[in-house]
């Protein structure tokens, strides 16, 4: 019986391992290339709240940054999800100092002389089931 159980689960690996390899996009799908994603993907959302904090934690700025605009988002299925993001990162009206760890409650800088936006390039590789996140690339441009 243990023999059984052992290669079925092989066999659901080995099914699994094909779903993912092949993705969810439908139709003309050439396996390992980066495609399009929605803004609301949840994956995504967590990617572009990361780089906000990757990038006011390597800023030596009075105020806090958040992301402002994604300029384009892209996954690619390799050994896990890659995540290809360009977006926009503009300084928020929230000091660094208050500690606010809630930057959706941060309103951006009115136009004047504090308003800044970076175009950042980020890849973030996520391995599900190591629940592992790596920062692969992360640039940014005033
Ligand atoms: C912030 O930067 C410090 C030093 O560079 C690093 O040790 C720490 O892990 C970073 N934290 C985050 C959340 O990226
Ligand atoms: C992917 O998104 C980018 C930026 O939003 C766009 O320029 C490009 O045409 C899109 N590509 C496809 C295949 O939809
Ligand atoms: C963060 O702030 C937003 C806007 O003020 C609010 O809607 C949300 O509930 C807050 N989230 C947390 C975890 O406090
Ligand atoms: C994955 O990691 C996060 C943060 O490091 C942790 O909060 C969460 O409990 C972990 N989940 C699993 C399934 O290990």
């Amino acid at each position: 019986m243990m023999g059984l159980k052992t290669l079925l689960l092989i066999a659901l690996l080995a099914v699994l391992e094909r779903m993912l390899a092949a993705g969810s996009h439908r139709g003309g799908f050439v396996p390992g290339s980066p495609v399009n994603i929605s803004r609301e993907d949840r994956g995504l959302r967590r990617v572009v709240l990361a780089s906000a904090q990757f990038f006011n934690n390597q800023s030596n700025d009075a105020f806090l940054f958040k992301p402002s605009a994604i300029l384009k988002a892209q996954r690619q299925i390799v050994k896990g999800i890659r995540y290809l993001v360009d977006l926009e990162i503009s300084r928020t009206v929230c000091r660094k100092r208050d500690n606010n760890n809630n930057l959706s409650s941060c309103d951006l800088q009115p136009a004047g002389r504090l308003q800044q936006t970076f175009q950042c390039h980020t890849e973030v590789w996520v391995i599900p089931w190591q629940n592992a996140t790596r920062t692969q690339v992360f640039h940014c441009r005033a």
